[in-house]
């Protein structure tokens, strides 16, 4: 059995003084933590100051994203070794809005998949079609060819240090979250196509985590289905009343 893993990501929302309030919050919450590993994914603004309010707790620190090379001239970026520094233990990866906004492809993603394992950062590795995809019957297409190029090079022990996620880009920010029969058949044909490449006790081991419109109301019923080992949720986990009714599903 794989322990549910639920995971905020904050996108571009809340200064430090929020950060802080809302990660004393979880933390006063959930001194006794369900059974459950809990994420949080802040802005890097704000990681420092959260990391210091959940110092000796049980929830986890993300980053949103980070800069392939060690250091160097890249202008406004930021790298693995400074997200480590700063008490991050995970960073989202290959996140559908850096794909579409910021223009990231498949090889991007996996070179920063790389940076984050050469870090010792845990990469939190999205992956997802667009409606347009689903239209046109290619959701498979797609993820295979995301799973492949995204993970170009990775090993099994990379693997092992990994979370991924199924986020159907249509349900993102929508309000339309995939029903939990859709979610299924991905996350199913991702942990599949993993233990084909790493062997099935990597692939039973491996947390995929379904985002997309996630909210208390449906949390229960995504993680009824066998393949669905947790949430990566945006909107719904800026509130810490939210979040924490999330983190809580029965
Ligand atoms: P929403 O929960 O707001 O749809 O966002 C999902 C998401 O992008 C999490 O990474």
């Amino acid at each position: 059995m794989i322990r549910p893993v639920i995971a905020g990501n904050w996108k571009m929302n809340k200064k430090i003084a929020e950060a802080v309030d809302f990660a004393s919050r979880l933390r006063y919450d959930l001194e006794a933590p369900p059974d459950r590993e809990v994420i949080i994914a802040p802005p890097f603004t704000a990681l420092q100051a959260v990391a210091e309010v959940l110092r000796g707790s049980a929830i986890r620190l993300a980053a949103q994203n980070l800069h392939e090379a060690e250091k160097g001239a890249y202008t406004g970026e930021i790298s693995g070794g400074m997200l480590s520094e700063a008490g991050c233990e995970y960073v989202i990866v290959g996140h559908s809005e850096r794909r579409t906004l910021f223009g990231e492809g498949n090889e991007t993603v996996n070179r920063k998949l790389r940076a984050t394992i050469a870090a010792r950062l845990k990469p939190i590795f999205c992956l997802g079609e667009t409606l347009r995809e689903r239209e046109e019957d290619r959701t498979k297409a797609v993820i295979e060819r995301q799973l492949k190029e995204g993970l170009n090079n990775l090993t099994a022990g990379d693997i092992g240090r990994s979370l991924l996620a199924y986020e159907p880009v249509w349900a993102i920010g929508t309000g339309r979250t995939a029903s939990p029969e859709q979610a299924e058949e991905v996350h199913r044909f991702i942990r599949e196509w993993i233990a084909g490449r790493y062997g099935r006790e990597k692939a039973e081991e491996l947390a995929i985590l379904y985002g997309g419109s996630v909210t208390p109301k449906n949390i229960a019923e995504l993680m009824l289905q066998q393949d669905i080992d947790g949430a990566l949720v945006g909107g719904a986990s800026l509130d810490a009343a939210s979040f924490l009714q999330i983190v809580r599903y029965e």
